[in-house]
């Protein structure tokens, strides 16, 4: 990220653009189109309602982040239908049995719920979707799973997969990234007000020729490509497993320590531990462990005052969650 800034019209950022979506493309196993625009992922999101829905949409909740989805459709003038799934539970296809109607234009919902840690079965949801409505676009919000959790990219088909640098790509916070197909851009041909800054056709026109659309955070991309390296140094499933591995030790910590993981047995996310806190008081246990070099998160939403949160994601290792558990056992005793 030090490197001296470079224009954004001029060969070389064109080759770390075009180097950006390829390492993307390669890493995930899929060809849709990849945009990068500056921002933080939320700007991505709002641009797939917008662009992709004239009248009605679909909006499966679980938590937070899916209530938010909801409210980005509303506040852009969209009829979003809401299926209301329980905290803590997983979207399933039964959810949404005899809801995605002709008119049901998208159908938009979050893989991983970092408020709940519930990872749900995207591909089953997409299948019920396409079952009941091929025509309907599947808009997801992989903020917290891409490049941690196996998202199936290819097999998933869907419209628009958005996420952001900040979170398993481990960098600052700045530039949202979205796979799009090219059934959600031709939809957007026919959306009018689809704005400016997050116009899907003003966009690809730009990254058809590998540019952004307006001015990038063309340091943080230096950054993209130089994870984006790693991870495919990595191996993607190697990724994933070592994500899993995280995700396992911090469940069976809060099963020997507390009282397990706040999510249903099944669909729990290997990024985010959301663990029962009982009676605990977290700010205490919190700032204890910050003293000792460790920084935990409070719950989230609805489910604050019952929960606290563990990111494991990105960079972090195996090695790294031992030290932290350790560190937690040890405030714990105190
Ligand atoms: C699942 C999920 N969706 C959306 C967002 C919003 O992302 P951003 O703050 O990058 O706009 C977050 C942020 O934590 C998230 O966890």
């Amino acid at each position: 990220m030090t490197k001296p800034m470079i224009t954004h019209r001029c060969k070389e950022y064109k080759e770390l653009h075009a180097g950006i979506v390829e390492k993307i493309q390669k890493a995930l196993g899929t060809d849709m189109d990849v945009f990068l625009v500056g921002g933080s992922a939320t700007v991505m999101l709002e641009a797939a309602i917008r662009n992709g829905v004239n009248s009605n949409s679909l909006g499966i909740t679980n938590g937070s982040f899916g209530n938010r989805s909801i409210e980005l459709g509303e506040l852009n003038g969209k009829n979003v239908t809401k299926v209301q799934v329980p905290w803590g539970e997983a979207m399933k296809p039964e959810h949404i049995a005899g809801k995605v109607t002709k008119d049901i234009e998208a159908v938009h919902w979050v893989s991983n719920e970092s408020s709940t840690g519930v990872f749900s079965d995207s591909l089953a949801l997409s299948k019920e979707i396409r079952a009941q409505n091929p025509d309907a676009l599947t808009m997801i919000d992989a903020v917290t799973s891409a490049f941690a959790m196996d998202l199936k990219v290819k097999e998933l088909d869907a419209d628009s997969i958005v996420f952001g640098t900040q979170k398993a790509l481990a960098l600052p916070p700045g530039l949202a990234i979205m796979l799009c197909s090219e059934r959600l851009l031709d939809k957007a041909k026919t959306v009018p007000n689809r704005g400016f800054y997050g116009d899907l056709l003003k966009i690809k026109k730009q990254a058809d020729v590998d540019y952004a659309l307006t001015t990038p955070p063309v340091s943080l991309m230096y950054a993209l490509d130089y994870q984006l390296d790693k991870a495919l140094a990595e191996g993607m499933q190697t990724r994933y497993r070592r994500h899993q591995e995280m995700a396992d030790m911090v469940r069976n910590w809060a099963k020997k320590n507390l009282y397990g993981v706040f999510p249903e047995e099944g669909y729990q996310s290997n990024s985010i531990g959301v663990l029962n806190k009982g009676e605990m008081d977290f700010d205490s246990f919190s700032s204890k462990l910050k003293a000792k070099g460790y920084e935990i998160s409070n719950g989230y939403g609805d489910i604050k005052e019952k929960t606290f949160r563990i990111g494991h994601m990105g960079d972090t290792t195996p090695a790294m969650i031992k030290e932290l558990l350790s560190a937690m056992d040890d405030v714990l005793e105190e």
